[in-house]
């Protein structure tokens, strides 16, 4: 898989959000390059509990710029924000008990970002600035 960069298409034209889309993007990156079977299982543990602190801070930077400036989105995103959570941390507890591999979370993650990032936020982000 090559590296992702930022695009345009992205922009959500909110720069907090865009701000930190783009370190989610390099997260994105970095866990596909340190995530292996050769890698120190520790080191990659730490590496996802890294993600999901990410990913819920995020979700409440989101969720707090909606409740201020689009309320109305703020119940929907709330709900998309707890799935994806919930999700990741099934992913990662079926990973430690080796049932899920590196490969298949980087999958998820990738996805996610090409649906809920780039659709979704940009949807409800871009009449802010
Ligand atoms: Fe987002």
């Amino acid at each position: 898989m090559p590296r992702f960069d930022w695009q345009y298409g992205y922009q959500t034209n909110n720069r907090i959000v865009d701000l930190q889309h783009k370190y989610f993007l390099e997260l994105m990156n970095r866990l596909h390059e340190e995530l292996g079977a050769n890698v120190d299982p520790i080191y990659q543990e730490r590496l996802l509990d890294e993600l999901l602190a990410y990913a819920r801070f995020h979700f409440i930077s989101e969720e707090n710029i909606l409740l201020k400036y689009l309320p109305r989105r703020f119940a929907h995103q709330q709900r998309l924000h707890e799935v994806l959570v919930q999700e990741l941390q099934k992913k990662i507890a079926s990973m430690k008990a080796g049932q899920t591999t590196a490969q298949e979370i980087v999958h998820f993650v990738v996805e996610w970002f090409f649906t809920h990032t780039v659709t979704e936020d940009v949807t409800d982000f871009l009449p802010l600035s």
